[in-house]
């Protein structure tokens, strides 16, 4: 069977729809929700809206340019969680009307699992099993992949997941929505050991990130009323700073916990991932502990619709679908 599906992703602020035949992406459409923008943060009831607004024309477009007609498909996926409510609730219900109308099958995708699936939509793909340092807005984990879809969470945050750490950080700064991106930026022309931020070492293979919050909050205070213009000053430092604290307090688990489980095939995957200074120390690691490291192109690390029909597709052989009772889980586990 070679099957061919379309996928819907609306778990936060990204309506995204593909199509994937045997294994293979034909479209990738990604509406951002810019609205978001002027409040700083994903605000959830707009978000629900804009979905609706930006789903059937998504959907279409991803038809149109994989030049798959509806009668071809196969079955529909979408995510199931996690993710915001409403904005799940758009994308099921969608998915459910429309397998309905033609008579296909439903599969029920968990985004998680799709952000690591998203290495076997290109070459190289990770062989089994490998570790996957998975890193969102809502998640940071440590996952064990000993299958497509055989997966265990090894270690996760107990508190902010890193993307929200880098969106805090941020805002603290004055940066605008979405933080993430921005603080990247600035930060490649800084110097990361100017100021010494904290790198929190907890239990096992676990992370913690709100005390760093505290710490920036806490240095912008101090500093600010010696100097009203310090952070103007020194930006790009600061953000480097920032940025080295994080990721070295994300790499010393995923060390530990390769060297304890004697994996060599590491993998990265989650918004956080596009972060072009963990992109590079995972490079940098790569020789120095014998690593085969895998990072995603960039238009797979952020939330996508192609992620999603690369974990249905697999779903779809091992014969794992869902009914009309579906319904979204917005805290989903792996
Ligand atoms: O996976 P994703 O698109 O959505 C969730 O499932 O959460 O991840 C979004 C997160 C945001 O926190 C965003 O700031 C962060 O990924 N992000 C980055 C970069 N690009 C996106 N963080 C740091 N550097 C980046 N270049
Ligand atoms: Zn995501």
């Amino acid at each position: 069977m070679n099957p061919t599906i379309l996928a819907i992703e609306s778990s936060c602020d990204e309506t995204s729809a593909s199509v994937i035949q045997n294994g293979h992406v034909l479209s990738n459409i990604v509406a951002t929700q810019a609205i978001h923008e002027q409040y700083g943060g994903v605000v959830p009831e707009l978000a629900s809206r804009a979905h609706q607004q930006n789903i059937i024309p998504v959907v279409s477009q991803a038809l149109q340019k994989a030049n798959i007609a509806k009668s071809e498909l196969d079955a529909v996926a979408f995510t199931r969680g996690p993710g915001l409510l409403g904005a799940l609730l758009v994308g099921c219900s969608f998915a459910k009307s429309f397998a309905l109308g033609l008579d296909l099958p439903l599969i029920e995708v968990n985004h998680m699992q799709a952000h690591i699936l998203a290495h076997f939509i290109d070459d190289p793909k990770p062989s089994f099993p490998f570790l996957c340092l998975t890193v969102s807005g809502g998640h940071t984990q440590i996952v064990l992949v000993r299958s497509h879809l055989d997966m265990e969470v090894l270690g996760q945050t107990t508190d902010d997941a890193v993307g929200e750490a880098f969106d805090k950080s941020a805002k603290l700064l004055g940066l605008p929505y979405p933080g993430g991106p921005m603080l990247d930026k600035l930060a490649s022309t800084g110097d990361p050991n100017r100021f010494p931020f904290p790198i929190v070492n907890m239990d096992g293979y676990d992370f913690s990130f709100s005390g760093i919050k505290t710490s920036i909050l806490n240095f912008v205070k101090k500093n600010t009323a010696a100097d009203p213009d310090f952070v103007e000053h020194n930006l790009a430092d600061i953000c480097a700073s920032i940025q080295w604290a994080l990721i070295q307090t994300l790499m010393k688990k995923l060390v530990l916990a390769a060297k304890e489980q004697g994996i060599k095939e590491i993998a990265i995957a989650g918004g956080v991932s596009a972060n072009s200074g963990l992109r590079a120390t995972l490079q940098e690691y790569a020789p120095k502990h014998g690593w085969n490291v895998y990072i995603p192109a960039f238009e797979y690390c952020t939330d996508n619709a192609a992620m999603i029909a690369m974990a249905a597709h697999y779903q779809f052989l091992a014969g794992d679908f869902t009914t009309q009772y579906a319904s979204p889980d917005p805290r989903l586990k792996v």
